[in-house]
C-alpha cells in the first residue's frame, strides 16, 4: 500500500475549505489509490467550525482518508506535509484601505512561510489561494528562503477553467475538447485571458484554432475577455458568497497536474516565479502556460505574442510589481 502524503488545507474552516477537503478526501487531488492525511488550520474565532468540519470528515468514512489534524497551532499544522494548500486568509472588508488588507495578509504569509519552512516535510508543494494570490505567494516565498522557488505557486487554474467554459459555451463544445487558453499575470481583475493559442478538438480528430472558430476577433478581444477576468464578481453577485466549489476543484486541477503531469501536448496556467520569460520582470510570481512532467513545472517557450497581447501582458506585470512594492511597504 502507497504511504499517505500529509495535505495542508490552511482556512479549512471557510468556503473554500468545505468545498476542497471531501475533494481531497475523495482521492480528487491526488487519485484513487493515493491515501491522505489532511491537516486542517483556522484561526482561534473558528475553531469550532473547523471542529465540525472534522466531525464531518470522519462521518463521510472516506476510504482514502487516513487521519485528520484540525488545529489552530500552525507549527502542528505545517509539521511533515507534503502539499500546502494556502486558503486561509484576510479578506477586504468595507471601508478598508487596499494597503491595510495587504498588511494583515503580508504579516500572516510572512508568519506562515516560517512554519513551512521548518516544519514541512522536504520538496513540499505549496499553491496560495488567498487573495492578493501572487503577491501573498511571493511574500511566502520571500519568508521561506530554504524552500525551493519552483515549490511556491498560486493559483490562477480557476481563470484558466474559466476561459475555458466560455469557449466551450460559446461553441457548444464539450470543455474537454478546449485546450491551450493561457492566463497571463495577476489573479485579479487585471489578468490577460489569451485564446490566441486555444485549440478544440473537433468530432473528425480535427484540431482547429479557436480564433477560427468563433471568426469573431470583437467578441474574443473584448467580451470574452471581461467576461473572465469579472467572473470572480458575477458569482458573487449571484451567490452573494465568492466562488468556492469552481476554486476548490480548480485548486485539485493545479495540483493534481503539477503532481502527476500534463497530458502531452497540454498546458496549464500556473502563478510561479518569474525568470524574465516572455520579458515579465523576473521576481514577480506572475500566471504563464506551464507543463509538468516528473512533478516540477516548465513554462512554455516561444509562443508568439502579438501587440494586443504584449500591452495586456506589460498592463498586468505592472499592477503586480506595484502589489509588491506595497506588500514590502507593508514590511518596513
Ligand atoms: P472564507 O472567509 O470563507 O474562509 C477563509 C478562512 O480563512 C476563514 O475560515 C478564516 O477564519 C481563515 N483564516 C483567516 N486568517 C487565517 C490564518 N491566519 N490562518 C489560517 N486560517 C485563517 O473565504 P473563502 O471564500 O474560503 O476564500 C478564501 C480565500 O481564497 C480568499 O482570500 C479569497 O479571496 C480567495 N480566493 C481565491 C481564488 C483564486 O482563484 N485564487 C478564488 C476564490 C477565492
Amino acid at each position: 500500500a502507497q504511504e499517505p502524503v500529509r495535505v495542508l488545507v490552511t482556512g479549512a474552516a471557510g468556503q473554500i475549505g468545505y468545498a476542497l477537503v471531501p475533494m481531497i478526501a475523495r482521492g480528487v487531488l491526488l487519485g484513487p489509490n493515493q491515501p491522505v492525511i489532511l491537516h486542517m488550520l483556522d484561526i482561534p474565532p473558528a475553531a469550532e467550525s473547523l471542529n465540525g468540519v472534522k466531525m464531518e470528515l470522519v462521518d463521510a468514512a472516506f476510504p482514502l482518508l487516513k487521519g485528520v489534524v484540525a488545529t489552530t497551532d500552525v507549527v502542528e499544522a505545517c509539521t511533515g506535509v507534503n502539499i500546502a494548500i494556502m486558503v486561509g486568509g484576510f479578506p477586504r472588508k468595507e471601508g478598508m484601505e487596499r494597503k491595510d488588507v495587504m498588511s494583515k495578509n503580508v504579516s500572516i504569509y510572512k508568519a506562515q512561510a516560517s512554519a513551512l519552512e521548518k516544519h514541512a516535510a522536504a520538496n513540499c508543494k505549496v499553491l496560495v489561494v488567498a487573495n492578493p494570490a501572487n503577491t501573498n505567494a511571493l511574500i511566502l516565498k520571500e519568508f521561506a528562503p530554504s524552500i525551493p522557488e519552483k515549490n511556491i505557486s498560486c493559483l490562477t487554474r480557476l481563470d484558466h477553467n474559466r476561459a475555458l467554459g466560455q469557449i466551450s459555451e460559446r461553441l457548444n463544445v464539450q470543455v474537454s475538447e478546449v485546450k491551450n487558453v493561457i492566463i497571463w499575470g495577476n489573479h485579479s481583475s487585471t489578468q490577460y485571458p489569451d485564446v490566441n493559442h486555444a485549440t478544440v478538438k473537433l468530432p473528425s480528430g480535427e484540431e482547429k484554432s479557436v480564433r477560427e472558430l468563433v471568426a469573431d476577433d470583437e467578441w474574443l478581444n473584448g467580451e470574452f475577455i471581461t467576461t473572465v477576468q469579472q467572473r470572480g464578481a458575477a458569482i458573487i453577485k449571484a451567490r452573494k458568497l465568492s466562488s468556492a466549489l469552481s476554486a476548490a476543484s480548480a485548486a485539485c486541477d493545479h495540483i493534481r497536474d503539477w503532481v502527476l503531469g500534463t497530458p502531452e501536448g497540454t498546458w496549464v496556467s500556473m502563478g510561479v516565479y518569474s525568470d524574465g520569460s516572455y520579458n515579465v520582470p523576473a521576481g514577480l510570481i506572475y500566471s504563464f502556460p506551464v507543463t509538468c512532467r516528473n512533478g516540477e513545472w516548465s513554462i512554455v517557450q516561444g509562443l508568439s505574442v502579438d501587440e494586443f497581447s504584449r500591452k495586456k501582458l506589460d498592463l498586468t506585470a505592472e499592477e503586480l510589481t506595484e502589489e509588491k512594492a506595497l506588500a514590502y511597504s507593508c514590511l518596513s
